[in-house]
């Protein structure tokens, strides 16, 4: 639609002055005075000193002046859009969660994919992870799914995720590289934390270069719990399946769209949702007790594993539709913070211990990132129930207690009184815990190369022909040779033709000793 016309008129150099009027709002200071002229400073002569008195001046720059925010420490590019998520098939016997109840019911969604590594002007198609974190905004309050678009992840305890991130992003001294994973250090770290190595293979797959947002699979990645209302806990892995099916571009394409399109991805979302193409993912789960996680080769709590899907089928139970892009991107997509520890009644943690290292660090980062505590304030992140509670002050508060009472239990009366506990309300699971307390980690985590190979010998020759190039063109950029060789150690125990494939395309010859197992690998896929 063309804009209506608007009054104007010329200023004293020339510059273009349109006027307020008819259906167009009159600009105003943040205070709300009527502003005349928007494009010159008050001066003393024409020629003159601007003036200190310029209250106008001084707030619009001092407004512009502190516009940004620091960006994510990690996921700093994104972009995200609401929509909702629809029950279809009820999990009511194993879940008390309201949005897993009734069969149609709908609970509004945003929902944020972002690239791992980068800074937030970095290029969408590069060779990373991506970010696929979703916000329900459930009757009973927000529960965040903070999933990634691969199953499984780098490091097994969350005290080694500032040295990954370290590593993975630029390196300190040089600035560089801002989005690629083919360095030096990223390298040095992943092949001396043999945990990384299944995580690496996927990296290396063509699942880290996605067609579009709309064509990635997402996943929960821990191990979490279900809760019933009889109090009884059944293990779920959950996951989204994109209705469109997987796509991946291959690593000519992608150099040439970050080229000609560094933007590619979040104008892809754009344009399908609004021309009416609305993205869609099924919620997946898989569902499994204490006697599979016993019988099971791995430890469940491992965040380097999967479940396969062989083992455990996934059940679709519901659908994720994004059909509306934020109004603003700044207050929606960048401000939103997303936290694994937004939970609600009928979810619940198990001991995996990235989770539990998650569950303190988005907190905590956010409270930075968005200046401070009362950062559930703002409406992209604020729930949509109902909610009351005692918190008070801070920058930027703007939900302080009303009345009296500030504190509880306290002997006033409704209104003053304000809001009191319910036994309805959250309770942990009450798994009994015990045991020495040490740094240590489990034997059950030891084994890091089945499922690396599990995974390779799934994919179709093609496939396998893309991990060997995609390695052998991140480690040609690694300038210390021993760095590659201690990597080929361990894709030496993933496949000895992929191990051999990246040592000639390096012209690495002989080939390294394998690296030193901590625990047998496991040969083959489960029958
Ligand atoms: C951000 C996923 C591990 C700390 C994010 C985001 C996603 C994500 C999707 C972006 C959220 C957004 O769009 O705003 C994951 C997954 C992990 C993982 C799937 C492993 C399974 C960790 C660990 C830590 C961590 C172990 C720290 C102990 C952070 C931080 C942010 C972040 C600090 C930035 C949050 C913000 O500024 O809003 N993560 N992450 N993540 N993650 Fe993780």
């Amino acid at each position: 639609k063309a804009p209506k016309a608007v009054a104007t008129h010329a200023g004293p150099g020339g510059e273009t002055h349109q006027t307020a009027g008819n259906d167009t709002p009159v600009m105003t200071t943040q205070q709300g005075l009527a502003i005349s002229d928007d494009q010159n400073t008050l001066r003393a002569g024409a020629r003159g000193p601007a003036l200190m008195e310029d209250f106008h001046f001084r707030e619009k720059i001092f407004h512009f002046d502190h516009e940004r925010i620091p960006e994510r420490v990690v996921h700093a590019r994104g972009y995200g859009a609401h929509g909702y998520f629809e029950l279809t098939d009820s999990l009511a016997d194993v879940c008390k969660a309201d949005l897993f109840g009734e069969v149609g019911v709908r609970t509004p969604a945003f929902v944020r994919f972002s690239t791992v590594a980068g800074n937030k002007g970095s290029a969408d198609m590069v060779r990373d992870v991506r970010g696929f974190a979703v916000k329900l905004y459930t009757s009973q309050g927000n529960w965040d799914l903070v999933g990634n678009n691969i199953p499984v992840f780098f490091i097994q305890d969350a005290i080694k995720f500032p040295d990954f991130v370290h590593a993975a992003k630029q390196e300190p001294d040089r600035d560089f590289p801002q989005a690629q994973t083919a360095h030096d250090n990223f390298w040095d770290f992943v092949s001396l934390s043999p945990e990384a190595t299944h995580m690496v293979c996927w990296a290396m797959s063509d699942r880290a270069i996605p067609r579009s947002f709309r064509f990635m699979e997402g996943f929960g990645v821990h191990t979490f719990r279900l809760i019933n209302a009889e109090g009884q806990s059944t293990y779920v892995k959950f996951h989204w399946k994109p209705k469109l099916g997987l796509q991946s571009v291959v690593w000519n394409e992608a150099l040439k769209i970050n080229g000609a399109d560094p933007d590619f991805h979040r104008r892809d979302l754009w344009q399908a949702i609004k021309t009416g193409n609305f993205p869609e993912w099924e919620l997946g789960v898989q569902l499994f007790d204490d006697g599979f996680a016993d019988s099971f080769d791995f430890d469940i709590l491992d965040p380097t594993k999967l479940i396969p899907e062989e083992l455990v089928p996934v059940r679709r139970v519901g659908r994720l539709v994004l059909d509306r892009m934020p109004d603003n991107f700044f207050a929606e997509t960048e401000q939103v913070a997303f936290c694994t520890q937004n939970i609600i009644p009928g979810i619940d943690f198990t001991n995996d211990p990235l989770l539990q290292g998650r569950n303190f660090s988005y907190l905590d980062t956010q409270t930075k990132r968005l200046g401070g505590p009362n950062f559930t304030h703002i409406p992209i992140n604020a729930p949509k129930c109902p909610f009351a509670n005692f918190q008070q002050d801070g920058h930027m508060a703007m939900h302080n207690p009303k009345g009296r009472a500030n504190y509880e239990p306290n002997s006033w009366s409704q209104p003053a009184a304000g809001p009191r506990e319910t036994p309805a309300g959250y309770t942990s699971y009450p798994e009994p815990e015990s045991g020495p307390k040490l740094r240590q980690r489990s034997d059950t985590f030891a084994d890091h190369y089945s499922q690396a190979r599990q995974f390779y010998i799934s994919q179709t020759p093609v496939e396998q022909t893309h991990m060997r190039d995609a390695f052998v063109f991140e480690l040609s950029k690694v300038e210390t040779p021993a760095i590659r060789a201690r990597m080929l150690s361990h894709l030496l125990h993933v496949d000895t033709a992929l191990a051999e494939g990246v040592a000639s395309g390096l012209g690495l010859s002989p080939l390294p000793e394998p690296a030193r197992a901590a625990r047998p690998v496991l040969v083959g896929l489960p029958p």
